[in-house]
């Protein structure tokens, strides 16, 4: 058998029991080259490394591919046992087709919520501000087929660094979600961030 027709055997490998899905064996590129940052399963233990477990292959992709382009900043990091490194060193060692592996393996993983303390009472103030953000980041923040990302158990300094991108301009945003930060007013971004956060 082919090294291609292992591998797609491999990630053919998902039993549904239930409602857990259960995804057998990650890929090796997932195991070799994102696992010590990202977790197993892509739901990461590093406080500034986002989960990313679940993403829809669409959302998944452009996020790659923007790393690549120089359209987000990349944040140095340095996970135990490994040297430090960052997200567009690690896309500019990826092929197209690795690319594809990756976002139906990460695709195929379930999103585990963050623990995270949350203020309860931000959370619920966040519910009003988020009005601004439901028709792009719909259920919450939670629905991955919304290819706006996962918002909802986010880890939460990871999100505050990427608002932070997207204020000073050095992430690229969507024009409309630009117009959405607009009309946000002063306190509001700690309350979003509350607000996803306490979604599980
Ligand atoms: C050295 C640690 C490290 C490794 C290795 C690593 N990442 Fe990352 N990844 C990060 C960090 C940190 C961020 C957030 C970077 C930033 O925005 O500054 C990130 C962000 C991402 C994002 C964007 C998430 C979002 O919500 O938009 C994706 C997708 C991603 N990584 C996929 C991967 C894949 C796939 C691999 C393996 C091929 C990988 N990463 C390897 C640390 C790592
Ligand atoms: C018009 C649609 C739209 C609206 C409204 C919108 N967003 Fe977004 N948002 C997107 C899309 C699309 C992306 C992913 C594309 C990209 O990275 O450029 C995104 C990405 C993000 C990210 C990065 C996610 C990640 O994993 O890195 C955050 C954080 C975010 N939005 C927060 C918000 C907040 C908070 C609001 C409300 C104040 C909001 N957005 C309103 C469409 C929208």
């Amino acid at each position: 058998m082919s090294r291609k027709t292992t591998l797609s055997l491999i990630m053919g490998t998902t039993f549904v029991l239930g409602s857990v899905a259960l995804n057998c064996t990650a890929t090796p590129l997932a195991t070799d080259k994102c696992a010590y940052c990202h977790g197993d399963t892509g739901n990461s233990d590093y406080d500034h490394v986002p989960n990313i477990a679940g993403f829809s292959t669409f959302y998944f992709t452009d996020a790659i591919n923007s790393y690549g382009l120089g359209d987000r900043p990349s944040e140095d990091f340095k996970a135990d046992g490994h040297e430090e490194t960052n997200m567009k060193a690690v896309v500019a060692s990826l092929t197209d087709k690795e690319i594809a592996e990756l976002a139906k393996y990460y695709a195929s993983q379930e999103f585990t919520a963050r623990d995270q303390k949350v203020n309860a009472k931000l959370a619920k103030r966040g519910k009003r501000p988020y009005r601004k953000c439901r028709k792009c980041h719909t259920a919450n923040g939670s629905d991955p087929d919304d290819d706006a990302g996962i918002l909802a158990g986010q880890s939460m300094s990871y999100l505050k660094a990427q608002l932070q991108y997207f204020k000073k301009g050095t992430r690229t945003q969507p024009r409309k979600m630009a117009k959405a930060f607009k009309k946000l007013r002063k306190g509001d971004i700690k309350k979003l961030l509350h607000f996803f956060a306490s979604q599980k």
